[in-house]
């Protein structure tokens, strides 16, 4: 479980006492700046106020604007609504069955010559297979994005989620590993994208590009150099919980095991696995009420459907949708936000069970995890 104390109050303390609250070069935010890029192992890290921040910074920086696009993974919205935020145009690419992360294949298909960036989600805990999705990003000289949100302690082949695109964007929402209430980082090894970034500022002059103004605060910087310190022993805590779920449904033929991608390591985020009864003849409804009867606590079809077919993208924002009033002269495509777009993230996403790792104290993983495996037994029983 998380600590919240005496290293907190000390930071904190400290930022009071330089009478300094908002962002100053060389205090507590920078500190914390430096202690997460050793943290990741890379050149540079620069906090921002939130996750989704880091995004839209990442997509400004990016060069996608009005009538470019961005590829993204549709199993959450977030790099989507970044790409929004710039007028810029998400696509989406398919996901693997089973990792649920993009699949380099659709990415590939996906590219057209509109195509500025990729925002890649390092999904609950685990990299996508970040080498090939690198590959393709260099042949095709696009900026590519981590969204790390769910990804610290998660590694590719001994490389720091975060480290392999241009650009990380972590998050330090409540839901997190680790949290500074709100806040985010960006990590990058591009020295040409920090200095940009840090020199991004609207203060009584008009900057010479677009700035944002996203920064951390001081205080925000206090939890999180002391919460960074903690970070390892609540990773390996989610981890176990994870553990004891992953085994609760070996040898079972109908619930079908997360996937790890090669060369990546698995950290606690979130359980997930997905159903397969129908093909062994059971009923997934009677199923839920043995879970819900059991008081195993398992989400079912994590958030229902592909972000593409939500209303923020078919009917809201998106310019290019026939229910959208807004209509970009310079974007016309036949690209459409429509119901088979990506089948396997369709297929997967009604299938889904999920369960937090986050602040579940380890007696209660144990618990619920035992309670899955009877369910697991009285559904099979009939
Ligand atoms: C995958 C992913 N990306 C981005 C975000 C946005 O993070 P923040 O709340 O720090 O803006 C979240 C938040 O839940 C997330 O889950």
């Amino acid at each position: 479980m998380r600590v919240f104390g005496d290293l907190e109050m000390g930071y904190f303390q400290e930022v009071l006492d330089s009478r300094q609250l908002g962002w100053a070069e060389g205090g507590m935010v920078t500190r914390f700046e430096r202690a997460f890029a050793h943290k990741v192992n890379c050149d540079y890290a620069i906090a921002r106020n939130s996750a989704m921040s880091a995004l839209a910074e990442a997509v400004s920086i990016s060069g996608a604007g009005t009538a470019l696009e961005v590829i993204c993974d549709p199993m959450v919205q977030f790099g989507a609504i970044a790409t929004i935020y710039f007028n810029a145009v998400p696509r989406f690419a398919d996901v693997n069955y089973d990792t649920y992360l993009m699949d380099p294949e659709s990415l590939r298909a996906n590219i057209t010559e509109r195509t500025r960036a990729v925002i890649v989600t390092n999904l609950w805990g685990m990299c996508a297979n970040l080498g090939e999705i690198r590959r393709i990003c260099d042949e095709h000289n696009l900026f590519m994005i981590e969204d790390c949100a769910h990804s610290i302690g998660a590694t590719y082949y001994d490389k720091h989620s975060g480290t392999i695109g241009d650009v990380g964007c972590f998050s330090f929402q409540q839901g997190k590993h680790m949290t500074t209430g709100d806040g985010g980082m960006m990590t990058t090894n591009r020295e040409d994208i920090y200095s940009k970034l840090f020199d991004e500022w609207a203060f009584g002059e008009s900057p010479s590009f677009m700035t944002l103004n996203f920064r951390m605060n001081e205080v925000t910087g206090a939890v999180g150099m002391a919460q960074l310190q903690h970070v390892d022993d609540y990773i390996a805590e989610y981890t176990e919980n994870l553990r004891h779920f992953t085994e609760a449904i070996v040898g079972c033929p109908w619930l079908r095991p997360r996937q790890v991608t090669e060369g990546a390591n698995h950290v606690g985020y979130q359980f997930a696995c997905t159903w397969e009864g129908d093909k062994h003849g059971l009923d997934f409804g009677q199923f839920q009420q043995v879970v819900r009867d059991q008081g195993v606590g398992l989400r079912f079809g994590f958030i229902g459907k592909p972000a593409y077919l939500f209303d923020l993208f078919r009917v809201s924002t998106a310019y290019n949708e026939p229910a959208c009033p807004v209509r970009c002269p310079l974007y016309t495509s036949d690209y459409r936000y429509r119901e088979g777009l990506c089948p396997v993230a369709e297929e997967l996403m009604p299938r889904l069970l999920t369960t937090g790792m986050i602040e579940l104290p380890p007696d209660e993983a144990k618990r619920r995890a035992e309670k899955l495996h009877n369910a697991i037994t009285i559904t099979a029983r009939g």
